[in-house]
Parts: C-alpha cells; sequence; structure tokens
C-alpha cells in the first residue's frame, strides 16, 4: 500500500443499502453497510419512499461507523465520492445530499460516480488493477448488463442489456410465485443444489440466430415458469420446488454465461468481471468459470459482499478517479435517477469545460425496475 495513494469515502444509497466504504487506493479499509431489506420484504419489493427515509436515517452513524474501523479522521481524505446515479431518485438525493455537506465542510473535493461503474471498479479491491480492458456482466435486481470498459473512469461501453426484466428480479418474481420470500436469489440458489437443472426445459431468452446477440429477455422465462407452476397446481399435483429451482435458476445462468463469453470472444477481450447481486449466486460462478476455462478467458467475481451495493464500490471508482486525475464534480451535482452507463462520472463545469448536461431531463424519474416487483 503505497503512501501517496488516495484515502476515499464512497456513499451509496441508489437502491436499500446505505453504504459507507472506505478506500486506499485499491485496498479496503472499511465497508459499512446498512440495509433496509427487512422493511421491504414485507411489501415483496423495495418501496422508493421506505428506502430514502431508512438513509436519512442511517447516513450519518453508518458514516461515522466507517471512519471508526478505518482508524482515519474525515479531515486525512482525499475525497469523498458518491452515487450520482442511476437509482432511486430520492434514495440517491440522500446520499448526494450528505457527500456535498462532508465535502464542504472539509474542504475535500466530490466525485460524483455511476453505480454501474462503480459494481465494475470494486474487483480492484480484490483482485488488483483491472485489465484494460474488461467485459463485465452486470446482474442485479435493477440491472443486466454487459459492458465493455477500457478505462474504468472514462470509457464504458454498452454491449447489451435486459429488454425487460433485470435477472435479479427474475429470481424475485419467480420466489414470490413459489412462497419463497423475497430477496429471492438467495433461497434460489440454495434449494436449487438439491434439484435436477434438467428436470423441466424452460426457454432461453433471445437465444434464436437472428436475436440479438448480447441482450437479455428474463420475461417470457418469468412466465413460463409460473405457468408450468399454475398448471401442476390446478392438476392438484406437488410443485417440485427444488427441481423448478434449479431448472429456472439453469435457464437464467446459461443465457448470461453464454453471451458473456461470445462478447469476449468477438471483442478479443480475455477478461470477464462478474458483478451485481446475482453475482453471487453458485452456479452462475461456477458455469462461468467452467466456460471461461474453455475459452481461455480469465473470469474476475469480487467476493459476494462486494457484489451487492455497498459503499466500497463508490470508494474504490472514487480513488481510481483522484489516482487518474479526473476533474472533481461541482458542490451543485445533482443525483441523476437515469445516468447514462457511459458517464462513468459527472466532471464539474471546469474539468469538462462544458457544463455536464444529458439528452434526458434531470427531473425525470426513471422507472427502477425494482420499482415494478408487484407487475
Ligand atoms: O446488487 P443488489 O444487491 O441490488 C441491486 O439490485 O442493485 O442485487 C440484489 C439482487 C436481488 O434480486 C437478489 O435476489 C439477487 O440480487 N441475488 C441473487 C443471489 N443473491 C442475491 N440472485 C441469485 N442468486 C443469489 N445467490
Ligand atoms: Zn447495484
Amino acid at each position: 500500500m503505497a503512501a501517496d495513494e488516495p484515502l476515499v469515502l464512497g456513499i451509496e444509497t441508489s437502491c436499500d443499502e446505505t453504504g459507507v466504504g472506505i478506500v486506499h487506493g485499491t485496498t479496503l479499509l472499511a465497508d459499512a453497510v446498512a440495509s433496509s431489506v427487512d422493511t421491504h420484504a414485507r411489501f415483496g419489493g423495495v418501496v422508493p419512499e421506505i428506502a430514502s427515509r431508512a438513509h436519512l436515517e442511517a447516513m450519518v452513524p453508518t458514516i461515522e461507523r466507517a471512519l471508526k474501523t478505518a482508524g482515519i479522521s474525515a479531515k486525512d481524505l482525499d475525497g469523498i465520492a458518491v452515487t450520482a446515479g442511476p437509482g432511486l431518485a430520492g434514495a440517491l438525493l440522500v446520499g448526494v445530499s450528505a457527500a456535498k455537506a462532508y465535502a464542504y465542510a472539509l474542504g475535500k473535493p466530490l466525485y460524483g460516480v455511476n453505480h454501474l461503474a462503480s459494481h465494475i471498479c470494486v474487483d480492484q479491491l480484490e483482485h488488483g488493477k483491472l485489465p484494460e480492458p474488461t467485459m463485465a456482466l452486470l446482474v442485479s435486481g435493477g440491472h443486466s448488463s454487459l459492458l465493455l470498459s477500457s478505462d474504468i473512469t472514462s470509457d464504458v461501453r454498452p454491449m447489451g442489456a435486459t429488454i425487460d426484466d433485470a435477472a435479479g428480479e427474475a429470481f424475485d418474481k419467480i420466489a414470490r410465485v413459489l412462497d419463497l420470500g423475497f430477496p429471492g436469489g438467495p433461497v434460489i440458489d440454495r434449494l436449487a443444489k438439491e434439484g435436477d437443472p434438467k428436470a423441466i426445459a424452460f426457454p432461453r431468452g433471445l437465444s434464436g440466430s437472428r436475436d440479438p446477440a448480447y441482450d437479455f429477455s428474463f420475461s417470457g422465462l418469468k412466465t413460463a415458469v409460473a405457468r408450468w407452476i399454475e398448471a401442476k397446481r390446478a392438476a392438484g399435483e406437488d410443485v417440485p420446488v427444488r427441481d423448478v429451482a434449479a431448472s429456472f435458476q439453469e435457464a437464467v445462468v446459461d443465457v448470461l454465461t453464454r453471451k458473456a463469453v461470445r462478447a469476449c470472444k468477438d471483442e478479443g477481450v480475455d477478461h470477464l468481471m462478474i458483478g451485481g447481486g446475482v453475482a453471487a449466486n453458485s452456479r452462475l460462478r461456477a458455469l462461468a468459470q467452467e466456460r471461461c476455462e474453455r475459452a481461455g478467458i480469465r473470469l474476475r467475481v469480487p467476493r459476494p459482499g462486494l457484489c451487492t451495493d455497498n459503499g466500497a464500490m463508490v470508494a474504490a471508482l472514487g480513488a481510481e478517479m483522484v489516482a487518474r486525475n479526473r476533474p472533481a464534480s461541482d458542490l451543485e451535482l445533482s443525483a441523476d435517477s437515469s445516468l447514462p452507463v457511459t458517464d462513468p462520472h459527472v466532471p464539474g463545469a471546469q474539468g469538462h469545460g462544458h457544463a455536464h448536461g444529458h439528452s434526458h431531463d434531470h427531473d425525470h424519474v426513471h422507472e427502477v425496475s425494482k420499482e415494478n416487483l408487484y407487475s
């Protein structure tokens, strides 16, 4: 750990976890998370207003806990990084406001960063500097994308994304149909270990020869699984929960890994990273490992605690911004619920020579798919 490496605090509030991480270069010093997931569980999904309120209550104690764990004083920091988007508008606002207040009070530079780029950059804390280029498969309750990055602070190119449900959302919805509770991923993962992945042939979305090579679709699969379960129930038969879980999971991870490996091969990229909450899935990890080995691709998957939303990933990207002399954000930084994946960070007006502005409306509240769990 070089003494001159940047010491950065990162704040993440895009969904239901209040995360505060502290990073020194690529070394993780603290990763404090307060989750409101239990509060949302009885509603079967994240309720944005409840998430915002929980962030507000958890913010200062979580920052203090992180500083204490890292054994540093806030005045030692080289910068404050925060998720500027994408995510739930009200939830993002709490983190951005807190980051601005700390940056202003301490006289430290502020870095508004992209949630998706942070999910990729976090792997530096576990496996060292990201190879350039790196292909990234990001799979969570809110996103499923294939991204190609040659520099995580400035160049993230979307290769493909889900055209309907996110991968994690599919896990959550199927778990709900099976009455397994929320979030669904971990319990389906567990039950699938005792089931037969070949028991039921569920459809592989967008896998035909004329389909887009790198896009995903999970809504047809979700409907097929739900219909299959309904038919069993209507016939008065027992639903083989473990086989359904294993066969459903296999359909999801088969498509994810096949497309990710294909994108690497097509682009001549020999490193694949997988991040986001679904990257915790044991079968996804195993199948990705198997297919990457066969294709001569090096696989990088952070440990599960760093795959789900956390503050360390934001601090990791913030530290990389400082290390590469990227311009800081203005104190007028605003949360952007639909920040494009192509913007790894939101530089200030001086930094880029022009004011930051997207063609879309900043006040527009993007429908984050987690909000649509009721559908
Ligand atoms: O990244 P994350 O914590 O939050 C966002 O959605 O941004 O991801 C949460 C999602 C949930 O949909 C959850 O069901 C899924 O990740 N998940 C899993 C597993 N653990 C969490 N999905 C499949 N297998 C798992 N072991
Ligand atoms: Zn996320």
